[in-house]
């Protein structure tokens, strides 16, 4: 494939998003590691403002990330699939981070780039840490961080895996085999089925104090600063990064998860906030 590309001259683009900061944490590595073989390798934020069409044009290889939901990519990173422009045989690289299992994610979000002109090259599905657990429906809780370092050593095996095919020029496309196939059909008619039940929208209680976190991070927009503290509209995406980062532990899904002992908030790889762009 693109293995004839002069790897100096060589520009990667690689767009991504990350609610809680897995996905930050594994296109980080991957951009760290693949300097070492391409002259220009640089992570574009979906949050941030950037000029797409300028973007892509100048790049060789692109690349998309994100976490996987129900698997189906988060809707901002559907929107940036959608918008993005024709190729004319531009390499595709992506990645997707789940808390247990991918399936086809990337497969099933990413397949309309081939009828644009992208040539899906590598696309990895990485097991880090799970930052839901709902209290209706799922018993799933979320990641440990005791539980972390060991998946985290396992992910950057998987990075080291997605280099080394990069720098190839050969063909890796996970989650395309029948069971990953049927993972994910499953998983997006249970998500439609019962979303409306078992996600009825966050909430915030007493413990608020206006501090404005959520508003400055949230990536849609939908929280606004209030008399009471702050109100949530109705555009959430369901990234979780309000209520898992929240200072005061006062984003709610239901009154369960007030109990912060039985239902805990996921901080991410490093424990603490590590998508460096911030939205406003
Ligand atoms: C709405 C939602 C749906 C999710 N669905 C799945 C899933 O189907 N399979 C899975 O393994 N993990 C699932 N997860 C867990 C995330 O994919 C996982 O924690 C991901 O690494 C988070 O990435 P981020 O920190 O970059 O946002 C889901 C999380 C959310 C918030």
């Amino acid at each position: 494939m693109h293995g004839l590309i002069n790897r100096k001259n060589c520009k990667i683009s690689i767009f991504y998003f990350s609610g809680t900061g897995n996905t930050a944490w594994a296109v980080n590595k991957l951009a760290e590691k693949l300097q070492h073989y391409y002259g220009n390798v640089q992570l574009i934020s979906c949050e941030s403002e950037y000029d797409m069409m300028t973007e892509v044009e100048d790049s060789d290889i692109i690349g998309i990330a994100f976490p996987t939901h129900s698997s189906l990519a988060p809707r901002l990173c559907q929107d940036f699939i959608k918008a993005l422009p024709k190729s004319s045989c531009k390499p595709l690289i992506a990645l997707t981070t789940a808390g247990y299992m991918a399936g086809d994610v990337l497969w099933h979000s990413l397949k309309s780039l081939k009828e644009k002109g992208y040539l899906p090259q590598v696309f990895c599905n990485i097991t880090i840490g799970n930052n839901m657990h709902l209290p209706i429906l799922s018993p799933l809780r979320v990641t440990r961080p005791n539980k972390l370092t060991k998946r985290l050593n396992k992910a950057e095996k998987k990075v080291d895996k997605m280099v080394h095919t990069i720098t190839e020029g050969a063909l890796l496309i996970e989650g395309i085999k029948p069971l990953g196939r049927l993972l994910g059909v499953i998983q997006r008619c249970i998500a439609r089925q019962f979303k409306s039940i078992a996600f009825k929208g966050f909430s915030s209680d007493g413990k608020c104090n206006g501090c404005g976190w959520c508003v400055k991070h949230c990536p849609v927009h939908n929280i606004q600063p209030d008399t009471k503290g702050v109100k949530i509209l109705d555009q959430c995406m369901l990234c979780m990064r309000c209520y898992n980062y929240c200072p005061n532990h006062a984003i709610q899904m239901t009154k369960r998860t007030k109990n912060i002992k039985k239902y805990k908030r996921y901080k991410g790889p490093e424990g603490k906030y590590i998508n460096d762009h911030i939205s406003h």
